[in-house]
């Protein structure tokens, strides 16, 4: 049976996730910070649960642990914990920007790192890096993309931060059978915007899934959306 760890998956983006790749049959573990609403995700949809918070190295370590136990290898990873906080560069605290950058860049290396070993394993690694177009250069200096006027240093720059993780990820795995590949949800009504969205997260849920259960014969090293290719 193909396996799943999702980071960040008791509500949201990563909630819906998990779901879809349960209902597609996979034997699916909901990664989350807080115990309690990790396991309560986890009953509502039949699948296992970990804690785990990707600023704390024990339980990233417990959690491979536990992982190696369950299964003995790992077939899929979907980072996608994150955290969205802070406004323009002028405005920006160091403090928010480094907090930030612990949970959206720092937290996928040390998560990534710990779950590779579990991954060579599997026949098929895929490793989906949660980004989002907001971090792309080319839509941030590009007047006329609806996007082009939003500036939030701390959560857009560790976007693209995390685009340059994905790629030199999949350099380094390119000998390997783990695909590595960064995707867009789109803008999707969650906690993170205040549901201000206009995609529901399972909209936004469906772009990791078509990453995380990708052919052999699919790409590795890409930034997409719903669509196809994201520019970087
Ligand atoms: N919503 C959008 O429009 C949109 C667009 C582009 C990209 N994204 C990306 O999609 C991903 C999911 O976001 P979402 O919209 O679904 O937001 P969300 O509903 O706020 O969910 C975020 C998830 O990340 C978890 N999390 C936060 N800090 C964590 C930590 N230190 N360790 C482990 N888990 C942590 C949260 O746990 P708690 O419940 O404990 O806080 C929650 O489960 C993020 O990477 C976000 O940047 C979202």
């Amino acid at each position: 049976m193909t396996t799943a760890l999702i980071t960040g998956a008791n509500k949201g983006i990563g909630f819906e996730t998990a779901r879809l790749l349960a209902e597609r049959g996979v034997d699916v573990v909901i990664g989350a910070r807080d115990p309690g609403r990790g396991e309560e995700a986890a009953a509502r949809l039949g699948v296992g649960c970990v804690r785990l918070d990707v600023t704390s190295p024990e339980t990233i370590t417990a959690a491979a642990a536990f992982l190696a136990e369950r299964f003995g290898s790992l077939d899929i990873l979907v980072n996608n914990a994150g955290i969205a906080q802070g406004g323009p560069p002028t405005e920006t605290p160091l403090d928010l920007m480094r907090g930030l950058y612990e949970v959206n860049v720092f937290g996928v290396v040390a998560v990534t790192n710990a779950m590779v070993p579990l991954l060579l394993k599997s026949p098929a690694g895929r490793i989906v890096m949660v980004s989002s177009e907001v971090g792309s250069l080319t839509v941030t200096t590009d007047p006329a993309n609806p996007w082009g006027d939003l500036n939030s240093l701390a959560y857009q720059s560790s976007k693209t931060a995390l685009n340059m993780v994905t790629a030199l990820y999949a350099k380094e795995l390119a000998g390997t059978a783990i695909k590595v590949n960064a995707i867009s949800p789109g803008y999707c009504a969650t906690d993170l915007n205040g549901f201000q969205g206009d995609r529901t997260a399972a909209q936004g849920a469906a772009v990791s899934v078509s990453m995380a259960l990708l052919g052999d014969d699919g790409p590795t090293g890409t930034f997409v959306n719903e669509a196809g290719v994201v520019a970087w």
